[in-house]
Order: structure tokens, then C-alpha cells, then sequence
């Protein structure tokens, strides 16, 4: 599509694993584009809906009282047939043949890389939103459901130090993020975390063990291990594995938090940026700003390539591990 052609009739879903605020971006794409009197789509299940013809309209009133809930309305799902040319033309011609010119997909680096093919090999521009609870996107400050999942898992952090404190315990807690690390610093930072084990930084395991084993002599048995589920020891279970091997008298239990951390109520940070966020998708489908990814940086809205939103990946600041380091001691 040139960028002249008038965007009119705009589909969203959402796509890779949930994350809590999806629905209020989904609110927020419908209830924009009704606002300025375009036709809008709802696909079921990602990419999976697009292929398979499950597509209807969403006026405002279908969009009322999902602000607050967690999950996707429109749910979503892996497709494999998309991942193949033909699979990406069969959904092109379910859109072409609705009329919908525009597609805004609500999801992570792996939705974004199926929306810059289609949007390549085909004549619809897309808009991503970045909806993971990972935070591993870069060009954005804030990932819808990021700041919902931290808050989870420190809710259930700081249970679990009760019972850890009460029986002066070394507790190993697992954190979502696959092999980002950003739900494990912030979440082990709010906690309180003695150490924090992310993919982005080398752990030094002799170190960790040393300080464990010196304060396990100097009696100071509460200590909390915060380890994300990427790291290269294998998570909780393999740093304990560890930790028993070289501290046989260490009291250790494991606790691996899991999905939990991606369902709930989304939080006030996660309900306002998705809600800018989708409004933005829908001025940038009508302004020609097409095929980026909608960003939040310095609190400013920051518009990134698609092909550069999949390939680049945040850096986590040495600073923050150092914090993490003085603050422990
Ligand atoms: O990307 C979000 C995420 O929750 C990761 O943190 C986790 O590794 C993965 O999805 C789990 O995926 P699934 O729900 O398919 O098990």
C-alpha cells in the first residue's frame, strides 16, 4: 500500500503469550478508530484467526469493562501456517476480502517478525504493540504487562520471605523471562533479593556459593536468590542443585512462581501506556506511519522500524547489578 492509500478499516489481535493489559490496548485500537469513524476487527487467536477466516466487527460496546481484566479477549495462539508464505496469503485475502487495509498486532519480537513479513509481502501496512511481560523489546521504556508481572511476583516474594524468615531458610525463586532478565531484577531489587541471577550478566557460581557458605557461618540464614528461568545454571532447580552440593547444612527450598505472573488485573502503569499506546497505533495507520512498532521513551512516544523492534534487544545496565551487589551487603 502507498502511504497515500487512506487507512479505513483496521483488525487487531493479539498474538504470543498474554499479557496483562492487552485488553485495555485492544479497548483502546477499537474505541480510537470508532472515534474517527473507521471500520474495526476483531481476529481471534493471533495469526491463527487471520488464517482462519475468524475475524468480526467490534464496535465500543464490545470492548466495555475489559479495562481491568487480565488475559486477551481475543485470545491467542501459535500458527504455525503463517510462518509459511502460503499461510500468509490466505490471511491476506480474508482482510482484502473484508476490505480491512490496516492491522495492528498486540505481542512480542516473534508477533512482530510474522507482521513484517506480512506487511513486506503484502499490500497492508502493520502497527506493533509491544505486549510481553518479558521486557525484552527494545525502543519502548515500558512492554504492556511488564510492570503487572513484577508486582505479582513481588507480592509473592514477599510471602514467601514470611515463611523463609520464620524458619531461617535460604530460599531459590524463579522468575519468568525467558532469557531476559528484567522481571528478576526488578522483582529481586523490590524484594530485597540477596542475589539476583540474570542471563545478561556473567554469575560468578563459586562467588555466589562463597558468600552464601560466610553468611550461613555468621549465622545470617535468611537469604533469598532471585534466578530467572533462562539462566544458563537451569533456573531455580540447577542453582539449588548447586548450592546443596557445596552447602550440604543449607536448609534450601526452590519455589518457581510460573504462569501465575502473567495472568491478574493489570496495574495502573500497564492500563495507561497500553491504553496510549493503542490510541497511537490508530494515528499512525491514518498519519502513514506505518510498519513500526509504538514505543514509550522518556515518556515520550517513540516509533520503531519493525525490523529493528525483532532483531534488537535491551541492555541491562551494569549500574543495576552493582546496586544489587551494595544493597545485598
Ligand atoms: O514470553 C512470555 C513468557 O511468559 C515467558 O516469560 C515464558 O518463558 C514463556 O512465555 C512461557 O510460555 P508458555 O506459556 O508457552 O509456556
Amino acid at each position: 500500500m502507498s502511504k497515500k492509500t487512506q487507512v479505513t478499516k483496521i483488525g487487531v489481535l493479539t498474538s504470543g503469550g498474554d499479557a496483562p493489559g492487552m485488553n485495555a490496548a485492544i479497548r483502546a485500537v477499537i474505541r480510537t478508530g470508532n472515534y474517527y469513524g473507521l471500520e474495526m476487527f476483531g481476529v481471534m487467536r493471533g495469526y491463527a484467526g487471520l488464517v482462519e477466516d475468524d475475524i468480526f466487527p467490534m464496535d465500543n460496546r464490545s470492548v466495555a469493562n475489559i479495562i481491568q481484566r487480565g488475559g486477551t479477549i481475543l485470545k491467542t495462539a501459535r500458527c504455525k501456517e503463517f510462518y509459511e508464505y502460503e499461510g500468509r496469503k490466505i490471511a491476506y485475502e480474508n482482510l482484502k476480502k473484508r476490505g480491512i487495509n490496516g492491522l495492528v498486532v498486540i505481542g512480542g519480537d516473534g508477533s512482530f517478525n510474522g507482521a513484517q513479513k506480512f506487511s513486506n509481502e503484502f499490500d497492508i501496512p502493520c502497527i506493533g504493540l509491544p505486549g510481553t511481560i518479558d521486557k525484552d523489546i527494545a525502543g519502548t521504556d515500558f512492554t504492556i504487562g511488564f510492570d503487572t508481572a513484577v508486582n505479582t511476583a513481588i507480592e509473592a516474594i514477599d510471602k514467601i520471605r514470611d515463611t523463609m524468615d520464620a524458619h531461617d531458610r535460604l530460599f531459590i525463586v524463579e522468575v519468568m523471562g525467558r532469557d531476559a532478565g528484567y522481571i528478576a531484577l526488578h522483582s529481586g531489587v523490590g524484594t530485597g533479593a540477596e542475589n539476583i541471577l540474570i542471563p545478561e550478566a556473567e554469575t560468578d557460581m563459586d562467588q555466589l556459593v562463597a558468600s552464601l557458605y560466610e553468611k550461613e557461618k555468621r549465622k545470617k540464614l535468611v537469604n533469598l536468590v532471585v534466578v530467572t528461568e533462562g539462566d544458563k545454571y537451569g533456573g531455580a532447580s540447577g542453582v539449588a542443585k548447586i548450592v546443596k552440593e557445596k552447602i550440604p547444612q543449607a536448609d534450601v527450598r526452590v519455589c518457581i512462581l510460573g504462569h501465575i505472573q502473567r495472568g491478574g488485573a493489570p496495574s495502573s502503569l500497564d492500563r495507561f501506556i497500553a491504553s496510549r499506546m493503542g490510541y497511537h497505533a490508530v494515528e499512525c495507520l491514518l498519519n502513514g506511519t506505518h510498519n513500526v512498532m509504538v514505543g514509550i521513551v522518556n515518556n515520550h512516544m517513540h516509533y520503531t522500524p519493525l525490523n529493528k523492534a525483532i532483531k534488537a534487544k535491551q541492555k541491562i545496565s551494569e549500574d543495576w547489578m552493582k546496586i544489587v551487589k551494595v544493597l545485598a551487603s
